[in-house]
Formats: C-alpha cells, sequence, structure tokens
C-alpha cells in the first residue's frame, strides 16, 4: 500500500485542516489528536500526517520529504515554490490588504515605509505601481508597526478584520484574496499518481458535499 506523507500547516489553519481531511477520509483517533507528536499515522495507515510552521509546508514539499500539504495561498504568494498546486480549497478564506492608521497612509519622507511578513508579495505590490518602499521585515504582530510609528503601513493578512479593528487600522488597498491550497511534489504526482489521485478525488467530493 502507498503510504502518502501530508505536510499540515500548524496554527490558524490548522483546526480547519483537520476537520476537511477527516471528513475526506484522513482521520486522526483522538488519542493522536490530543499528543504533541509532529508526525503521526492516520487511523486506516495509508497516510503520515507531519505538523510543521506554514512557511515550511512547501518547503517540505518542494523536496519530497512530504508527497502533499495543505498551506494558505499567501504563504505560496510569497515563497514561489516549485510544486504542483491542483486544488484550492474551501478553508482559510482571507485577504492580504494593505492597511494604516490613516488613509492615506502618512508618507513624510518620500519612501514609503511598509511593514510586513511578507516582504516579496509588498515588493511585487509596490513595485508595479512604481511606489518606493522601504521593507521593514517582522514576524508577527505586524500592525503594531504602524500603531507605534515603525512604518507608514503594513502588509498583512486580514481574515475576520478584528485585529485591525481593534488597534485602529482600516484597510488601505487589497493585494489579493487567499485560501488553503492543496500542494502537491512534482515527483510524488507522477510516482503516486493513483494514491494522490484518490486524495484530491476524495478531497473534492468533501467540499462539493459541504457546498450543497
Ligand atoms: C494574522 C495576521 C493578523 C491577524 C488577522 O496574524 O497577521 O495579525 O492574523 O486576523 P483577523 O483579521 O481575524 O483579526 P496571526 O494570528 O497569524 O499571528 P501573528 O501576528 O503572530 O503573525
Amino acid at each position: 500500500m502507498t503510504q502518502l506523507t501530508i505536510a499540515i500547516a500548524k496554527g490558524r489553519l490548522q483546526a480547519e485542516t483537520l476537520d476537511l481531511l477527516s471528513l475526506a477520509g484522513v482521520g486522526l483517533s483522538s488519542e493522536t489528536l490530543s499528543s504533541r507528536r509532529l508526525a503521526v499515522k492516520d487511523e486506516s495507515g495509508r497516510y503520515r500526517l507531519i505538523f510543521v510552521k506554514p512557511a515550511d509546508v512547501p518547503v517540505y514539499v518542494e523536496h519530497g520529504i512530504a508527497d502533499c500539504g495543505i498551506v494558505g495561498r499567501d504563504v505560496l504568494l510569497e515563497s514561489e515554490p516549485d510544486l504542483l498546486q491542483p486544488l484550492s480549497l474551501n478553508i482559510g478564506a482571507c485577504r492580504i490588504v494593505v492597511a494604516a492608521t490613516q488613509n492615506p497612509p502618512a508618507n513624510q519622507l518620500g519612501i514609503l515605509r511598509v511593514a510586513t511578513k511578507y516582504p516579496r508579495t509588498a515588493a511585487r505590490h509596490f513595485g508595479s505601481r512604481g511606489v518606493a518602499v522601504e521593507l521593514i521585515q517582522l514576524s508577527g504582530s505586524v500592525e503594531l508597526a504602524s500603531v507605534l510609528g515603525l512604518a507608514d503601513c503594513i502588509v498583512d493578512l486580514v481574515e475576520t478584520g478584528k485585529t485591525l479593528q481593534e488597534n485602529g487600522l482600516s484597510i488601505v488597498e487589497v493585494i489579493t484574496e487567499s485560501a488553503a491550497r492543496f500542494v502537491v511534489n512534482r515527483a510524488s504526482y507522477q510516482l503516486k499518481a493513483e494514491a494522490v489521485g484518490r486524495l484530491i478525488k476524495s478531497l473534492e467530493e468533501t467540499m462539493e458535499a459541504n457546498d450543497r
């Protein structure tokens, strides 16, 4: 029996990912679910799930350590990995936006200071408009940079909008929509075609049934 390794993004997408996989036949026992193990088998024994930081999902899949993975489009846009993206999933919907405490953002120095966890996405966005920016790369709590004056604006992910609202920021511009994607290693797609195809089909059927 071919076993597939699936990389799961820890954090905000994790619960929705595990719910979707469970409905698609990749179920974890309650004991496994409550454990802190980072690599586990599903109940059927057909799948091994590994739990990694979102930005590391494409790394494991691209290198073939994981055959496939589930990760936000925001992460894929940032790292542009060499892998296949056969399926967009109906989980993890959010937007990547420019936000600031004032609209238009203050830009006293002639160079817009932009704080973000997504430096490449931000550079592409402002570059395509010919806007000169100084990128300030942060790892989290990006909204604070705008509030405390480290940056004129931020490029960040917005899901419910609560973090922006509660910190006095508003959306200046939506850069793009994001949702989770099912991604597959190029070699696995060929060499484990049947197993990968079966999983894709069952994810598709699950999403169709959910939409009904
Ligand atoms: C993300 C994002 C925003 C927040 C948006 O951060 O960077 O801060 O979620 O969500 P909301 O619109 O539902 O309020 P995350 O929670 O991943 O943590 P981080 O700040 O450590 O990156």
